[in-house]
């Protein structure tokens, strides 16, 4: 074994979406090419990395308390690399050294290559150095230049790497251009890039021949995606009937969605191809006109109804989830009351409800006084939770004697914990487990059955449910390991 073999124990630690859950796995991937071995304890582990959010201030203070807990780890064993990387790495940049000193490594979203050479260049350098790999703030060049230093980082997959081996996300697009006012993510993740669909669909074939059967689409706004190959303008429809194709694929979704950009051709394309599930994430943000415009959302609850309506109209089938931000600058009782109308005319699948949260740099700091105070931020947050839980509940409730078509993931949360707390394992136990899995419409369903079904897709019968989940009972399974037919088996 040569010495890039043993380059010790890596600890990571991943906060917020999905986009950095993907980062993090091919940044992993990359730095056990390099020899590192994982780790869970971020004390013992020579090279210790944060994946770092900043869409809330929330994110951001976890990570500076979880740095600050290695400032001794760091003194008792100087040669110990620490290092952030992420939208806070893009944000905050110098301010993390000021903040956390024996911070070594500073990179930001659109530079994650650089990080198995910068981990490197530390470890070998006599003196102590602080390096920072970071793109240019959208301010600081011309378009080209700023879309330069942001780069989309997509190497080669390592099977080992996913949460499992069946399902893998996809990055379509980096960045974002819509400008929000609330929203930092234009900044620490730059312009909106799409990548070549030739580049996605050749990832997607090594993915599939690898074992994946689902693959999630990912882009701050996916439904923007578009990108000219060889003459031909590919669109998000274009792109899903050519990923379509893909042999070993069986199912496709794609997140998240910008209600602006939810084209006829899209909605077409989810309807007609049958690999594509029957969901769609494309927040809402607000339930009153006025907020909207503040955020600079570029559409009206009026505008949103209209696209709810076509999507019920060409996919009647289809569940829409969304997001909503309270306590937003200036939102009076009454606008509150707008966004609780919209939950209840919409009936959302889910919503994730977010307090305001004020962003160094954003147009809403520099333009309106975050004057909602956090109490009745909290009060707003739990209504509407409330609200869209009974929603929930009601809409799941539709699917009690119904079949829905699951594939399974593994065990349930509840089953792993319990698996947890059982430190004497009892003979036969393992043989039945609480399983979950997604329907086609991406509902959570929980359901009793073996493990070794993980990965496969199951017929299951709805007999209960609560606000988040369907509870049921399998009807019929896949042959495992084999084709796709369906065998009957006792329920
Ligand atoms: N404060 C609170 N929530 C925010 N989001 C984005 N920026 C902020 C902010 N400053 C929410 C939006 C977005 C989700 C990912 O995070 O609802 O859709
Ligand atoms: Fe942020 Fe708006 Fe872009 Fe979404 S669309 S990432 S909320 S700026």
């Amino acid at each position: 074994m040569s010495d890039q073999d043993h380059n010790g124990q890596l600890y990571i630690e991943t906060v917020g979406c999905q986009m950095n859950m993907l980062d993090s796995e091919l940044v992993v991937a990359a730095l056990r090419k390099d020899g590192y071995e994982l780790t869970d304890s971020p004390k013992q582990a020579d090279t210790v990395l944060f994946n770092t959010c900043s869409v809330r201030e929330h994110a951001e203070h976890k990570i500076y308390s979880a740095l600050g807990r290695l400032k001794y780890a760091k003194r008792n064993k100087p040669q110990k690399v620490i290092g952030v990387m992420g939208c806070m790495a893009q944000k905050d940049q110098d301010l993390i050294f000021s903040r956390a000193p024996h911070v070594d490594l500073v990179v930001g979203t659109g530079q994650l290559a650089e990080i198995p050479r910068l981990i490197r260049e530390t470890r070998d350098s006599d003196s102590r150095m602080q390096q920072k790999a970071v793109s240019l703030g959208r301010r600081d060049g011309s378009v080209l230049e700023i879309t330069g230093s942001f780069q989309s980082y997509d190497p080669l997959r390592d099977p080992e790497m996913r949460p499992t081996p069946f399902q893998a996300f996809v990055r379509i697009m980096i960045g974002c251009d819509k400008f929000c006012t609330y929203c930092v993510v234009p900044s620490t993740r730059g312009p909106e890039q799409s990548r070549p669909p030739s580049q996605i669909a050749q990832e997607i074939r090594v993915l599939a021949d690898q074992g994946v059967k689902e693959i999630t689409l990912l882009g701050q706004t996916v439904n923007s995606y578009q990108h000219t190959e060889n003459g031909r303008l590919y669109r998000l429809a274009d792109l899903l009937e050519l990923i379509h194709e893909t042999e070993g694929i069986e199912r496709i979704r794609f997140v998240t969605s910008y209600p602006k950009d939810m084209t006829d051709d899209l909605l077409q394309a989810v309807r007609d191809l049958p690999k594509v599930l029957r969901y769609l994430h494309v927040p809402l943000q607000h339930g009153c006109n006025e907020v909207l415009k503040k955020m600079k959302r570029g559409y009206t609850v009026e505008d949103y109804r209209e696209m709810m309506q076509r999507i019920k109209a060409t996919i009647p089938d289809c569940s829409v989830s969304s997001d909503f931000i309270v306590g937003f600058c200036g939102e009076t009782e009454e606008a509150h009351q707008l966004t609780m109308d919209a939950v209840r005319e919409f009936r959302f699948k889910n919503s994730f409800i977010f307090k305001y949260s004020e962003r160094t740099g954003t147009k809403a700091e520099q333009r309106f006084p975050d004057d909602i105070e956090d109490s009745i931020k909290r009060r707003r947050n739990n209504e509407m939770l409330n609200l869209q839980n009974s929603i929930s509940e009601e809409d799941n409730a539709e699917f009690i004697g119904q079949q829905v078509s699951v594939l399974v993931e593994g065990p349930s949360k509840s089953a792993v914990k319990q698996a947890a707390r059982d430190t004497e394992p009892v003979a036969g136990k393992s043989l039945a487990a609480q399983l979950m899995g997604r329907s086609e419409c991406d509902r959570i369903v929980v359901f009793n059955g073996n493990p070794r079904l993980a990965g496969t897709t199951a017929q299951i019968q709805v007999d209960d449910c609560t606000g988040t989940t369907l509870i049921g009972s399998i009807l019929t399974h896949e042959v495992q390991h084999g084709s796709c037919d369906v065998l009957p088996i006792l329920s």
